[in-house]
């Protein structure tokens, strides 16, 4: 029961992780590759402003002097382009690598022949005219190199740093859901112990009490004081019995051993047990066997599960009723079904109905005799079985619960 909510913890963990990872890997690599195309931009700007005085006139046409020499100072040497535009944006020189010979006036990313290229460019001016453009570019593949391999090492050492923190967190949770897993051991421990302390004295109440009805039998108030003090003792002991079948049946969950039984057997006893009560109620009790599956089973609990389902179908019914008990194969799924034509079990009420202690109608099933806590004993059994319960149900028409089994 721990290990499924030890593993829900961890699984969340890893999740919030992986989205927290994945937002700082993404914005991690945006300011390492902005940082990157800052450093290509001042780079640009420094050559620019090299260049730029180089740049001269000659019949209206621009020339640039002693430009080799400087790009060869320049890191990105030969890789280079210097581009000479006149006032009308044509290009008039280009030195260096090839570049993309269209003008862009702001510094900006443009594709050239051999990858993208980082692209800056300055008005000249002489006299106070401008009489043509520098621009220079060069290229981004360095960059792209540097935040691939940064990427790269991200995504590699991402797996594993999650597997750590998967690790750390199913350890981590494994401390955080111990003392609930010790609280909740203490307290069915507590129901266990309380239940067995609570048998004894309930038992000789109610012996006590049937004697002294007989001895009173003549004096019909005392008689009915006794009656009430009975009925209530009776109550009560159901109760404990449920109560400690209910903590039974959840600590044999993980311990249970199962064998392999055939379901028919279990249907036979029910309607030897029933038939009588459904006769005496006027009710009347169907059973359809149409395969004969075997499952992986506690025959005493899966037998508890069932009589539960019929003793309930039996309870919330009127006279005239029919319950059907029907065992199938379907799919390759044992399914067993109880459906009868009672009272219904309203829509809002059906996400409850396997709660502790819960009735759809307190009062009225108190008075027929229920403590709540039959369903909760028939999903116990369920749950040890791996086996699903559905519940379909309409309001004064009636209800089916439907058991299937996990395949052999
Ligand atoms: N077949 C059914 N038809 C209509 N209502 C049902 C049916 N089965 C269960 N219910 C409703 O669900 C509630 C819970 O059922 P559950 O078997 O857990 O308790 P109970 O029958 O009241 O008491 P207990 O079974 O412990 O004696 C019932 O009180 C009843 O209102
Ligand atoms: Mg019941």
């Amino acid at each position: 029961m721990f290990t499924g909510l030890r593993v829900r913890l961890t699984l969340w963990f890893v999740l919030l992780s992986t989205i927290a990872f994945t937002l700082l890997a993404v914005g991690n690599t945006y300011l390492f590759r902005t940082a990157l195309t800052n450093a290509l931009d001042d780079e640009l700007r420094a050559l620019t402003e090299q260049v730029a005085p180089l740049v001269y006139i000659v019949r209206n046409d621009l020339k640039a002097r002693g430009l080799m020499e400087q790009l060869h100072k320049s890191p990105y040497g030969l890789k280079t382009t210097v581009q000479l535009f006149d006032s009308h944006s044509e290009l008039d020189e280009e030195h260096g690598q090839k570049g993309n010979s269209r003008l862009f006036l702001t510094t900006t990313e443009v594709p050239g022949p051999t990858g993208n290229l980082r692209s800056k460019s300055v008005p000249l001016f002489q006299d106070g005219h401008l009489f043509g453009y520098l621009q220079i570019q060069i290229p981004t593949a360095q960059r792209d190199l540097a935040v691939d391999k940064f990427v790269f090492t991200k995504w590699m050492l991402g797996p594993v740093f999650l597997f750590g923190l998967a690790l750390a967190g199913f350890m981590v949770s494994g401390k955080a859901v111990k003392p609930v897993e010790e609280a909740y051991r203490m307290l069915k421990m507590f129901v266990q112990d309380a239940g067995h302390e609570l048998k004894t004295p309930v038992a000789t109440i109610q012996i006590t009490a049937e004697n002294l009805a007989e001895d009173v039998k003549d004096d019909p108030e005392k008689s009915e004081s006794l009656a009430i003090i009975i009925r209530n003792t009776d109550r009560m002991s159901r109760l404990v019995t449920d109560m400690l079948t209910l903590a039974k049946m959840e600590a044999a969950r993980s311990s249970v051993k199962l064998s392999r039984i055939s379901l028919k057997p279990i249907i036979e006893r029910a309607r030897e047990e029933f038939s009588a009560r459904f006769e005496t109620q006027e009710k009347k009790l169907e059973i359809q066997v149409a395969d004969d599956p075997s499952i992986m089973a506690d025959s005493e609990a899966l037998y508890h599960l069932f009589s539960n389902l019929i003793e309930n179908a039996l309870k919330y019914s009127e006279k005239g009723a029919s319950v059907t008990v029907s065992l199938k194969n379907k799919n390759g799924l044992a399914t067993l079904s109880v459906e009868d034509t009672g009272m219904g079990i309203p829509k809002e009420a059906l996400p409850r109905l396997f709660d502790r202690f819960y009735r759809v109608d307190r009062q009225a099933a108190r008075a027929r005799g229920g403590t709540g806590l039959g369903l909760s004993i028939v999903k116990a059994i369920a749950d040890m079985h791996d086996a699903v319960i559905d519940v379909a149900s309409v309001e004064g028409k009636g209800t089916t619960f439907t058991v299937t089994f996990p395949p052999v």
